[in-house]
């Protein structure tokens, strides 16, 4: 299954919840894969991403309190259906682990250079990248969330954050075996991108 990485990064594409089957991924390979997506550039050295790799029971409670903040008027019949739906689709989610990016800014790094603040969120970044390309590598899709469950005040409970006034989440990452075929993305042209003074 090991891909070269230029390969690895064209065929990566997110995959919604809704299309993975029931096979759950092996907890021991997803741990196998934090340990090597940790390896990313950090200035610093400050290691800022926490990782919470749920259980279905946790997954499902994430599902309901997503499904809560979406239906959050419940007069409307429209958003109740919706809640309901998503509440369905991630709850049911094989795989999902959350990454949280740690910055302390009471610290002394963070009081003296407090662009910490986004070179720690980079960093998370490069992880959570990192840990989408090498799920691809195993033959596993995934999604990379974010949304407003965040806010629902029993969400840090429900993961079991450890700092929640020091970590904010940065994905929810979605994962599972899925056969739905997806077709490659369109790019800008690279020109309308790229100053390139080298031709
Ligand atoms: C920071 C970040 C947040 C994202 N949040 C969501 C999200 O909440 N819901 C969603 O469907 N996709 C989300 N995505 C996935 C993007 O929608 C997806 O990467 C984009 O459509 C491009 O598709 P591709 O990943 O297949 O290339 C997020 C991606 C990033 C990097």
């Amino acid at each position: 299954m090991a891909s070269g990485i230029k390969e690895l990064i064209l065929r990566r594409r997110t995959s919604k919840p809704a299309n993975f089957s029931d096979r759950i991924p092996d907890p021991a390979l997803i741990r196998d894969l934090i340990e090597t997506a940790r390896h990313a550039p950090n200035h610093h050295r400050t290691e800022p991403a926490r990782f919470y790799l749920l259980d279905q029971e946790r997954i499902k409670e994430v599902g309901r309190l997503f499904g809560e903040v979406v239906a959050v008027d419940e007069s409307d019949p429209a958003l109740v259906e919706r809640g309901k739906k998503k509440a369905r689709e991630w709850g049911a989610s094989p795989g999902l682990l959350v990454v949280t990016c740690h910055t302390d800014l009471d610290s002394e790094l963070a009081r003296n250079k407090p662009t910490v603040i986004e070179e720690n969120y980079a960093t998370c970044s490069c992880i959570c990248q990192n840990l989408l390309l090498l799920l691809e590598n195993e033959g596993i899709s995934a999604k990379w969330g974010t949304g407003p469950v965040f806010d629902h005040p029993e969400f840090t409970e429900t993961i079991g954050m450890q700092a929640p006034e020091c970590e904010s989440v940065v994905a929810l990452l979605f994962y599972g075996y899925s056969e739905t075929e997806l077709s490659e993305r369109t790019y800008a042209p690279l020109e309308t991108h790229l100053r390139d003074f080298t031709v």
